[in-house]
């Protein structure tokens, strides 16, 4: 492991109302590249973090790479090195990235560390001591030739009800339905090709189920910042006595790359118990290397603060495993856990194909200023868990005309005047005007929105105060003001107050756009800004510098080479990037247009036939009048909700001119529609579409 780097460490002297609080980001697995989904949450927390720094807060953000477990141990072989090498080289990749998007951690460390170790064995030993740990024999699935345990995703087989090949052990891409590995046709390991066979080994398990953890839980869960996630946590609970908890299996056998298990020879902590750990154990490395007392910030009577910043997908393991690990090891519990929404480019799932997989490394190489997908990120993020979406053009458009149009050109525009015509210093009686004295009010509500995880007002009301800056120059006219030497003074004061706003407006970007600042401040001449400047004014005694040029605007060359970029990496043997932890767009992000809407040949259909498919248990197959001299064959995924005679006769709305599908059963020549539940796990039914009556077979629907 390299020497962690040190960003931006200065412990100060404790006073009153400075807060300690500890965040951390998710750890990224140490198998892949860092992407712009990883991205949000690191920008997320980073300008929390900033802002809540600026108030003069002792605050450590900290992260390290998350690098044990099966899937690291087989990539490392089939590179043909060894699982320490994959991850030193993966280090280096990640904190390039991050050092390239500004993310100011005050220690980016690994997983695969003795402080983490240390801390694992402390944790178990405890947990062991209060009866929560228990060993139990279980059967998995064994692989007879690479001679391991296979975890779900390492079988494939053919799924057992459509009959689809190279399905995942869960569940089956090409019918959707979900089953046991145990259930496959012809399973066989991903990693040797063997057919997997059951054996039992000795698993520990963590007891979650012990009502002293559920009772822990259901207090600890009034604390949640969000409602989704009290919600979920609550779903998860269920109600008082029903003991839905389930124990966690927290060991592996070996082969496993990470820690074993003190006394337990051959067994490994689980991947997921020494990730969490693994936030101490780079605060642990942290606190010891500049003189802090980490037990200070970690007991239970810490007065410290500990913020977890997640993506959806991990609540799970951050609301109920990690608070109850820590609770009944005598450590304190997390503060609380914001977790936020994935990412889709323009309205989709980040894809290959199209170039939106983007990697942070192409962006560095496209030229596009990772500060633009900041601003972009923050003008789209909120304290929910809702998806974001990162739109192309919009991206252009947003970052042009805010960034440049409305923010930097205030700055240009004043600095010419004052450094011709009056030496580069402000009017001091020009501080005092009223434009100002509302920016200067407006601040601490802008603080409040960062703190309060709200960027996306934050920057509304800060391009708000932009515009009305804009609004000003544009009234007062110093392109005019200049043209007689009779309005200095004027002249003197619209470019001081001018400067004095891009100077406020700076502060309130200053969490999101760190670089660009600092910048600023190096050309006003001015200490780095911090929310109490918000009453330090530009002063005459300090001469401006010169005016270099502070950010571009995006070209949209840029915007094609970066999806070319991230298109090339698929070519074969390119590597391949990790999963993206993306979801369906967001139904107002991802609109489509009327003549989208049109190509969709949706006609009413009558079911003139409908019976039962040998060898499935999904499919009914059934015979449609869709108004044309013949009918059509469609096999249809509704068996569990119909009766095949109940529907003869039914009238019902069929998509006509999809492509037709050959099936293992014949040919499907289109789809009838159907209404199911999103989860529709949680909440089974489907309902076929059925028009008012009047309608007749061929009708167009529209
Ligand atoms: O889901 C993931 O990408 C995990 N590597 C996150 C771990 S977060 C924490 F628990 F370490
Ligand atoms: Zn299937």
């Amino acid at each position: 492991m390299s020497a962690p780097i040190s960003d931006s460490v200065s412990p100060a002297p404790a006073n009153a109302g400075r807060r300690q609080v500890l965040v951390t980001s998710a750890l990224p697995y140490a198998n892949g590249q860092i992407h712009i989904g990883h991205m949000v949450e690191y920008i997320q927390t980073d300008i929390w973090v900033r802002a809540l720094r600026m108030h003069g807060h002792e605050v450590y953000y900290v992260g390290a790479d998350d690098t044990h477990g099966t899937p690291i141990m087989l990539r490392a072989e089939k590179e043909g090195i060894t699982p320490k090498q994959l991850i030193e080289r993966v280090w280096k990749e990640h904190k390039r990235d991050f050092d390239s998007f500004g993310i100011s951690f005050d220690n980016y460390y690994s997983t695969d560390a003795e402080e983490n170790r240390a801390l694992c064995n402390t944790i178990y030993a405890a947990l062991q001591q209060a009866g929560l740990i228990e060993a139990r024999d279980i059967e998995q699935a064994y692989d007879p030739v690479k001679e391991m345990f296979l975890p779900d995703r390492f079988i494939k087989g053919q799924c057992p009800k459509c009959g689809a090949k190279d399905q995942y052990g869960d569940n089956c891409e090409v019918c959707g339905s979900t089953y046991q590995p145990t259930e496959l046709i012809n399973p066989y390991s991903v990693v040797s090709g063997a057919t997997p066979i059951r054996k039992t080994s000795t698993h520990y398990f963590f007891k979650l189920s012990d009502p002293r953890c559920e009772e822990f839980l259901r207090g600890w869960v009034s604390g949640l910042a969000q409602p989704e996630a009290t919600n979920k946590m609550r779903e998860w609970l269920g109600d008082k006595g029903e003991a839905k908890l389930a124990d966690w299996d927290i060991s592996r056998d070996s082969p496993y790359f990470g820690f074993e298990i003190p006394g337990a020879p051959g067994k490994y902590f689980y991947v997921w118990v020494d990730a969490p750990v693994g936030y101490y154990a780079s605060f642990k490395n942290l606190a010891d290397r500049i003189g802090l007392k980490f037990d200070d910030w970690v007991k239970p009577e810490s007065k410290a603060e500990q913020y977890h910043f997640i993506g959806k997908d991990i609540l799970y393991f951050h609301t109920l495993f990690w608070p109850a690990m820590l609770e009944f090891s005598g450590h304190r519990t997390p503060t609380n856990v914001f977790a936020h929404g994935f990412l889709t480019v323009d309205g989709a799932k980040m894809s290959k194909s199209r170039g939106t997989f983007i990697t942070a490394q192409s962006v560095i190489d496209t030229g596009i200023n990772p500060e633009w997908l900041r601003y972009y990120f923050a003008a789209k993020l909120n304290s929910t868990m809702e998806d974001i979406d990162l739109n192309l053009e919009d991206f252009q458009a947003r970052v042009n005309s805010d960034l440049v149009g409305k923010y930097v050109n205030i700055a240009s525009r004043a600095a010419g005047f004052l450094l011709k015509r009056f030496e580069g210093r402000v009017q001091d009686s020009a501080m005092n005007h009223a434009l100002l004295a509302d920016m200067r009010a407006t601040i601490p509500q802008i603080a409040a929105y960062y703190e309060s995880r709200e960027y996306s007002r934050a920057l509304r009301t800060t391009m708000e105060l932009a515009d009305a800056v804009n609004a000003y120059v544009d009234t007062a006219k110093p392109w005019e003001q200049a043209k007689d030497p009779a309005n200095a003074v004027a002249l003197h004061e619209t470019c001081s107050v001018s400067l004095e706003a891009f100077r406020l407006l700076s502060l309130a970007l200053k969490p999101v756009l760190p670089k660009l600042i600092e910048q600023v401040e190096a050309f006003l001449g001015i200490a780095p800004l911090a929310w109490a400047d918000v009453a330090v004014p530009l002063s005459s005694g300090n001469a401006i510098n010169a005016y270099k040029h502070l950010t571009t605007r995006v070209d949209p060359k840029q915007i094609t080479a970066l999806l070319d970029a991230n298109r090339e990496s698929l070519q074969p043997g390119a590597e391949a990037a990790p999963v993206v932890k993306a979801a369906a767009p967001k139904e107002e992000e991802s609109f489509i247009s009327i003549d989208d809407f049109a190509k969709v040949d949706l006609r009413i259909a009558k079911i003139v036939d409908c019976k039962a498919v040998e060898g499935s248990d999904k499919l009914l197959q059934l015979t449609l009048d869709v108004g044309e001299e013949k009918t059509r064959n469609v096999f249809s995924g509704i068996k569990s909700a119909y009766k095949p005679e109940d529907l003869v006769g039914k009238l019902t709305v069929m998509v006509v001119n999809l492509a037709p599908r050959k099936m293992k059963f014949g040919l499907s020549e289109g789809m009838v529609l159907a209404a199911s539940a999103a989860n529709e796990k949680a909440e089974p039914g489907l309902y076929i579409l059925e028009p008012h009556s009047g309608a007749k077979p061929g009708m167009r629907v529209k």
